[in-house]
This record gives structure tokens, C-alpha cells and sequence, in this order.
């Protein structure tokens, strides 16, 4: 089926095109290249690039019945939606670019979607959006691991841009019979363990490239931000999940929508935490070489642990993550690193 992925360039949404075109699907992929890059989607993947914003309501009109011609005649059967900006600093800085772009071009995604499915007599095609644990904001201790159903309290604008989709679908599926499905990713890690995918992110603001760029020399040190948490080394701590299982979780997701439609929700983690610290020493045992570190204080609004409770995604959508241990998922991380073409 053709599969509109928005956000295809980038990291996430490039190993879930790759889980697609596995799956015999036809993957497009609608990307800004603001922060993804042409070279993975058009010489690596080799999958149908159009370089546009998700907020182009004609261009979306055009994707969506197939009249547009990258779409081979056939009209598209759901959306993955990954499309956002994702710089949590940033978006407290510039919440407006966070609200327009994350909120505003979703909005008018979701309205082509209905329009879709009223131009064809049916329900909208489905969608996958790309949720966070930020939409939990700061858990109360007893909440931890958290599951789905832990109150949500973003504390950034990032967050709330994400949790405002989320009420925002959950009132377009009441209205409009949209079928989706909203997952919550907890840390996105790893790359392809076939090593021609992986992160690469300008500025990067995520520990385990870091720690690898600051092994590397890309970088003088790592910096960890608070070393006086209420956790057993005093590092924060998180949960770290393979990008190739989130890709996989997106497939169960698509398979579910188009079989039986709905609207779920599902956090996507191994219900495992490990402290910055256990991070930094497992790369070292990795590369057999140190990171070099310098601690800083604290960042405001860093929650000490996030770790979730995911039993829902396995019992619902039958999934099981292929590579749950962190000495994998730094170990295909790395082989990325050495190799990444776009460094
Ligand atoms: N990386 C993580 O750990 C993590 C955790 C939780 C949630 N998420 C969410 O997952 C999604 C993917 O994250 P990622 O790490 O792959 O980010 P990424 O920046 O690598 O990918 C996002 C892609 O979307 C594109 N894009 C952004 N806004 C756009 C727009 N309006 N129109 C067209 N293209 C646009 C960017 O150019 C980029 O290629 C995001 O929605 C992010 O908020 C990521």
C-alpha cells in the first residue's frame, strides 16, 4: 500500500520507512529537509522524496487522492506522521515555531485526512503521529514506571504542542471516525544494525551520540547535567529504546488501523531505566576507550527518571522489541557513528 511518511528524512521516520518497504509497502515520504536529509531518503532508501512542509493543504489534497505524481496513480492508505520539531530548549525560547509548526501543520494534516475520507465515501485514512513521554512532564515518583494512563503534564512547549495533538485526535476520531494511533515514544536510540541508517542530528542534544562523538574527538566532552538526583549514582534516568523497534511498533500500528480502525494509545519503551552514568561506562566497555566528561548543573525541568510501562503495545499490537539491551543498541549506534556519511 502507499504509506505517506512525513518526516521520512529524518531519524526515526527513516528506519520506519525502511520497516516499510520490508513489509512490501510503498513508503513517500513528505520532509521541510529542515533538519532531515536528502541523501538518506533518496540514495540509501531510495524511496519517492517530496521536499515540501506537511502544512501545504493543496500539496497534502494532492498526496492524499493520488493526483500527485510521485504517488504512481494510487491514492495514499494512512500516514505516518513524524513531521515536528524537537528541540525542547528551543521550543521555550520560540514556542510559537513549536505551536505552528507541530500543532498548526498537524491541524491542517488532519483536516485533509477528513477531507480525504469524505471525498472517497469512507472513514479518513489513519494516521500515526508521533507522541512523547515529554506529555507526562515531570511524574510523581509513585507514578514510575508510567503507563499510559498517568496524568499528563507537559512542562515545555514542545511537550504541550504534542499533548494538544493529542486531544486534538482524540476529538477528530469522535467526530470524524479518524482511526489513529498515538505512541509515546520514550529515548529513541541505536540505528540500523545494517549500519547505513542511524541518527544524525544538527545540533545533537541526545546522550548516546554524544557520548560517541565525545569518544570520537567530534567533541571536547560530554556534558551531564546533574549529578545530585535521587537516583543511585545521581545521574537522571532513562529508557532507551531501539529505533529499529519503534520502526517495527509502526508497522503493528499501520497493520491495526487498517484492519479494524480505532483509536489507541501506547507508549513505546523497554520498561528498563539506565542512569547517564551506566550509559557513559557501557560505551566505554563498548569502545574500549573513555568519554570524556564534564558535569554541569542540573537543567531545569529534566524529570530524574522516566521509564515506562509499555505492556500495552506488546499485548495489543503484539510487540516484542528485537533488541531491548543497551550494550546492542549502543553497539549498532556505534557502527553507525563510524561510518555516518553525513558527519
Ligand atoms: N528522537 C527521540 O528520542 C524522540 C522521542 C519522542 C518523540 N519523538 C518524536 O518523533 C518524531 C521524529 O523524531 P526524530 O528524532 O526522528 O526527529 P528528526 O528531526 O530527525 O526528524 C523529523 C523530520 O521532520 C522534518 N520536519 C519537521 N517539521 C516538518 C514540517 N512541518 N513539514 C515537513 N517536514 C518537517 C524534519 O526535517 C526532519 O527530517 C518527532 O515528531 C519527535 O517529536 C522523538
Amino acid at each position: 500500500m502507499l504509506i505517506l511518511v512525513t518526516g521520512g528524512a529524518g531519524y526515526i521516520g527513516s528506519h520506519a520507512v525502511r520497516a516499510l518497504q520490508r513489509a512490501g509497502h510503498r513508503p513517500l515520504v513528505l520532509d521541510n529537509l529542515v533538519y532531515g536529509h536528502r541523501q538518506i531518503a533518496e540514495q540509501v532508501l531510495q524511496v519517492p522524496l517530496v521536499v515540501a512542509q506537511v502544512g501545504d493543504r493543496a500539496l497534502l489534497d494532492q498526496l492524499l487522492s493520488g493526483a500527485h505524481p510521485a504517488c504512481g496513480g494510487e491514492p495514499v492508505a494512512a500516514v505516518l506522521h513524524f513531521a515536528a520539531y524537537a528541540y525542547v530548549g528551543e521550543s521555550v525560547s520560540d514556542p510559537l515555531k513549536y505551536y505552528r509548526n507541530n500543532l498548526g501543520d498537524t491541524l491542517t494534516l488532519v483536516e485533509a485526512l477528513v477531507a480525504e475520507g469524505q471525498r472517497r465515501g469512507t472513514a479518513p485514512p489513519p494516521l500515526v503521529f508521533s507522541s512523547t513521554c515529554a506529555t507526562y512532564g515531570i511524574p510523581d515518583s509513585g507514578r514510575i514506571p508510567i503507563g499510559e494512563s498517568c496524568p499528563q503534564r507537559p512542562i515545555n512547549p514542545y511537550g504541550r504542542s504534542k499533548w494538544m495533538v493529542e486531544q486534538l485526535l482524540a476529538d477528530a476520531g469522535a467526530a470524524y471516525g479518524l482511526p489513529s494511533v498515538i505512541f509515546r515514544y520514550f529515548n529513541a536510540a541505536g540505528a540500523d544494525p545494517a549500519g547505513d541508517l542511524g541518527e544524525h542530528h544538527e545540533p545533537e542534544t541526545h546522550l548516546i551520540p554524544l557520548a560517541l562523538d565525545a569518544i570520537a574527538g567530534r567533541i571536547p566532552h560530554l556534558q551531564i547535567f546533574g549529578s545530585d538526583y535521587p537516583t543511585p549514582d545521581g545521574t537522571c534516568i532513562r529508557d532507551y529504546i531501539h529505533v529499529s523497534d519503534l520502526a517495527e511498533a509502526h508497522g503493528l500500528g499501520l497493520e491495526k488501523l487498517l484492519a479494524e480502525g480505532g483509536q489507541h494509545v501506547f507508549n513505546l519503551g523497554n520498561g528498563t531505566g539506565y542512569s547517564v552514568q551506566q550509559v557513559v561506562e557501557a560505551a566505554e566497555r563498548l569502545t574500549g576507550r573513555p568519554v570524556p566528561v564534564q558535569r554541569a548543573p542540573r537543567r531545569p525541568g529534566d524529570p530524574p527518571v522516566l521509564v515506562a510501562a509499555a505492556e500495552s503495545a506488546r499485548r495489543h499490537l503484539g510487540w516484542q522489541p528485537r533488541y531491548p539491551d543497551l550494550a546492542t543498541i549502543l553497539s549498532h549506534a556505534w557502527a553507525w557513528h563510524q561510518r555516518d556519511p553525513l558527519a
